[in-house]
């Protein structure tokens, strides 16, 4: 049977398969739905200083291919996440990432001292890049990417992986100026701001007007993102997702050039996706005699398959 294990960061990862920060919840929320030997790690909801209530309803609405959210980053904060979470997300039998927000360097800083004081954990997430907050997203601007990157990771004893939008600011520049601050990483690409209007009542549906899309919708502007960011910078771990929902999708994502798929709105639809993807990943590698994973990882950028 075909390797799915893939070796970053120092650790050794069951499957590329990644649940997304938001839908995946903090993991035990899906204990029931999900086998999570096929998974290679849970990126927790994002955490904050203080506990967030989020935005008001209604902050979700369809979209063809996909949905629109402005949650607002509703978390329990880190005394809580500390208090109550941590327990129990170290029992899960997979790898953890948990994924941090803060409006200022100091906030940012504070958080990461919070999580060095707790062991069991395998990274960082910074979220740069949530579309439904007030204020300028930090991931749309290379100068503040890299000075919240160097305020987590001189407090950080874990990787530091930076998640940033897919459609504002320079992308290349703020993925550059976050791995030259010793980011270990990057996640590309979080939801795209869009709006729906409500035709019936000439209003826009979400209490925020904008909000994030993510699903099928956004795949093709993922893919972008990543194969760019991996053509520019060979050596980083990357996080890809926006729109993976089956086999063709994931493998698209890991031949552009991500290390790992992160799955989110994929969740929402069907919380076994992630193991089946997994299953239907490791079929197509015997499939095609492929040993490991890793033989399609970033083959996009090596001319494909050679077909003797
Ligand atoms: O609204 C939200 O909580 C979304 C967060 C994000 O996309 O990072």
């Amino acid at each position: 049977m075909a390797d799915l294990t893939v070796r970053r960061l120092g650790t050794l990862f069951t499957t590329p398969v990644v649940l997304s920060s938001g839908p995946a919840g903090f993991g035990y929320e899906l204990a029931e739905a999900l086998d999570f030997r096929q998974i290679g790690a849970i990126t927790t909801k994002t955490i904050t200083l203080e506990p967030k209530t989020g935005n008001p309803q209604p902050r979700l609405v369809d979209c063809p291919s996909g949905a629109l959210n402005s949650i607002g980053l509703e978390n329990p904060g880190i005394a809580a996440f500390k208090r109550t979470v941590h327990p129990k997300i170290i029992e899960l039998p997979l790898r953890r990432i948990v994924s941090l927000a803060a409006s200022t360097y100091d906030d940012m800083s504070r958080l990461v001292a919070h999580i060095h004081a707790l062991s069991g954990h395998d990274a960082l997430e910074l979220n740069l890049s949530c579309p439904n907050v007030g204020g300028q997203i930090p991931g749309a601007d290379a100068t503040e990417v890299e000075q919240f990157v160097r305020a987590a990771v001189a407090e950080a004893t874990l990787p530091v992986l930076v998640k940033l939008p897919g459609d504002s600011g320079n992308l290349l520049r703020s993925c550059e100026r976050a791995l030259t601050a010793g980011a270990a990483g990057v996640t590309l690409i979080n939801s795209v701001r869009g709006l729906r209007i409500d035709w019936s009542s000439g209003r826009p549906f979400l209490s925020r007007e904008y909000g994030g899309l993510s699903g099928p919708a956004i795949l093709p502007i993922s893919l972008a993102r990543v194969f760019e960011a991996r053509r520019a910078f060979p050596e980083a771990l990357i996080i890809g997702m926006g729109g993976v929902s089956d086999l063709g999708s994931a493998l698209e994502m890991l031949m552009a050039g991500a290390d790992f798929i992160g799955i989110g709105f994929g969740l929402m639809v069907d919380p076994q996706l992630p193991e089946r993807l997994a299953c239907a990943l490791s079929g197509w590698l015997d499939q095609h005699d492929l040993s490991s994973v890793e033989d399609v990882i970033g083959i996009a950028h090596s001319g494909g398959f050679h077909v003797h």
